[in-house]
């Protein structure tokens, strides 16, 4: 995947690239992991070599990076996996802890293990662009549907007073916004429910919104074999 276009927050404009990650981008993508997740979000979780080195190893066009300025400043990162619509699962289990080698070549679902966009670069519509090239991978690999784990970390505002479905459902509704979910709600994709203990994740109590984006060619596909 090469894309190249001109990115815009609506007051400055900077020439963007989305192409797969290398190795030679190990260091920046970790760089950009740090930044995104800072504290509380536990510093174990920020991606190390070994598990870069599994992604562009087993599944090179589920990594995805974007970069601005010279730098990386985001990235996206999938594995396959054939789930039941309904199959309970965390974090960990279902993405072999960030290591993917649980990875299924012909696995129906293309599943996120991670988006994140660096501080500075936000709102210039890089998560959503990083979002439509992992779409465009799964009609190209001839995939199901797409779904990950949105965490939530507006929840625990809120904990003492709803459940963490009753969260999603007014999150999606507009009634109020949350920084990962309504980013999410915005690039199309759809709550299916929620996992418990998905994660350690004090901001979202360790939930996670399941949010599945469905290949819309999959029947006329299926249909014309
Ligand atoms: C979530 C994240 C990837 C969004 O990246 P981004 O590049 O800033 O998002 P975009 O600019 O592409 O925004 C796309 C849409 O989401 C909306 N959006 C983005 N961040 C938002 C926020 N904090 N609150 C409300 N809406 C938001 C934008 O307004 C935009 O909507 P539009 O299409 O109607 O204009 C980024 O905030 C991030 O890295 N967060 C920390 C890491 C993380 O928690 N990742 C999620 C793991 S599940």
């Amino acid at each position: 995947m090469l894309k190249k276009w001109i990115a815009t927050d609506g007051e400055r404009m900077i020439p963007a690239v989305i192409r797969n990650y290398t190795k030679r981008d190990f260091h920046g993508l970790i760089e950009v992991q740090a930044a995104s997740f800072p504290p509380p979000f536990p510093p174990e979780l920020w991606w190390n070599e070994e598990q870069l080195n599994e992604h562009v190893t087993r599944f090179p066009e589920g990594a995805l990076c974007v970069e601005m300025d010279g730098r990386i400043v985001g990235s996206m990162t999938a594995l396959r996996r054939t789930l039941r619509d309904d199959e309970p699962h965390d974090w960990a289990t279902v993405t072999d802890e960030g290591y993917i080698r649980n990875h299924e070549p012909d696995g129906d679902t293309l599943y996120v293990v991670d988006i994140c966009v660096t501080p500075e670069y936000r709102r210039f519509g890089l998560g959503k662009w990083l979002m439509q090239s992992m779409y465009e991978t799964v009609v190209y690999l001839g995939c199901r549907r797409l779904l990950g784990g949105g965490r939530m970390p507006g929840y625990r505002n809120y904990a003492d007073r709803w459940t963490p479905e009753e969260y999603v459902e007014r999150v999606a509704k507009g009634e109020i916004k949350d920084p990962v979910l309504t980013f999410l709600l915005r690039c199309g994709r759809t709550p299916i429910g929620v996992a418990r203990d998905y994660l350690e994740d004090e901001e979202s109590c360790n939930n996670a919104a399941l949010m599945e984006w469905r290949n819309p060619f999959w029947d006329d596909m299926r249909t014309k074999g």
